[in-house]
């Protein structure tokens, strides 16, 4: 199921801006790193069974560490907040690999990216790989102060280079970063990207409609929609026989769980893909940011985490 999680240890904590901070993990054993790709994230286990996933910063070329940045959230579910108060440098955390939900088209003649706030992490690492390639690229990046921005120093260093940067700053700025002009006045062979708030990213897919799709990339870090609570069905687990019933204010995950049955999850919020959960019987609510409409229609599958039932009980490959 899971690949092996890894330890690493955490060698830096950086204050990149006001209420932002950046990890630096590095092996804790002799082995090295898993390699990653320009986009990738991780899923970082915290205390009380808490898993995170955080994108990689640094380039993929920057093979002994693993950048993440951390943003403290006001209505943090615990992991924003436990970043910021709890582990001190030389502490060993758990990992798993890093996987890619957010590629890098590296053969791309040009790269636009629109980031707002804290989705400024993968972009990061996207930006030094097509740096390294020599590829052209520019960057639209919202967020509400220099105060609170990070990376800024970095950025105007690398806006030197095949790319350019365009800081957007202010309170309700990421409303007029203009995403359909700079959409519509993207060459057509050029790739698109964009990460942060949902708002932002509902807003750039909505000026990408009319592009090839294959050309369009986005990521989410929260989902779109509310989770399904509703509860009142019963989900059955293939492979052990058993019949649990979802009760009002519970997810699926929040039943499993209670029941101490492991199965993966990460994000708890219909992002990450960690949850994914064939269907064999009955039909999903879904709720996820994470499948295509195509995957939803069939049904076959299901994130588990923040996805309901339609019908009054669900078959799971579990
Ligand atoms: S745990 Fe991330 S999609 Fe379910």
């Amino acid at each position: 199921m899971n690949a092996p999680l890894i330890d690493v240890r955490l060698r830096q904590i950086r204050l990149e801006a006001q209420g932002i901070a950046s990890y630096e993990l590095v092996s804790a054993t002799d082995a090295p790193l898993p390699q990653f790709t320009a986009g990738s994230h991780i899923d970082l286990h915290l205390a009380h069974d808490m898993v995170r996933s955080y994108s990689l910063a640094n380039a993929p070329s920057d093979t002994d560490r693993y950048l993440i940045a951390v943003q403290r959230e006001a209505e943090s579910r615990g992991g924003s907040t436990w970043m910021h108060s709890t582990p001190r440098v030389g502490d060993v955390l758990r990992t798993s690999p890093p996987g890619n939900d957010f590629p890098l088209a590296e053969d791309a003649p040009q790269s636009i990216f629109i980031a707002g706030g804290i989705g400024i992490t993968p972009v990061m690492s996207m930006l030094r790989r097509l740096d390294a390639l020599g590829r052209r690229w520019r960057l639209h990046y919202a967020s509400r102060s220099p105060a609170e921005t990070a990376f800024v120093d970095e950025l105007r260093v690398m806006g030197s280079g095949t790319g350019e940067v365009d800081f957007c700053f202010g309170s309700s700025r990421i409303d007029r970063v203009d995403i359909a002009a700079i959409v519509r006045d993207a060459p057509s062979d050029c790739h698109l990207y964009c990460c942060g708030p949902a708002r932002m990213i509902d807003a750039f897919l909505d000026a990408c409609a009319c592009r090839p799709a294959h050309t369009v990339h986005f990521e989410r870090f929260a989902a779109s929609s509310e989770a399904a609570t509703e509860g009142g069905y019963d989900v059955i687990l293939k492979r052990s026989g058993e019949r649990l019933t979802v009760a009002p204010g519970k997810t699926i995950l929040d039943t499993l769980l209670d029941h101490s049955i492991d199965v993966p999850y990460a994000c708890t919020a219909g992002v990450c893909g960690t949850c994914r959960t064939a269907v064999l019987e009955g039909e999903p609510d879904h709720r996820d940011d994470f499948l295509s409409d195509e995957e939803r229609r069939s049904n076959q599958s299901m994130m588990i985490c923040c996805s309901g039932a339609r019908s009054k009980t669900l078959v799971l490959d579990l």
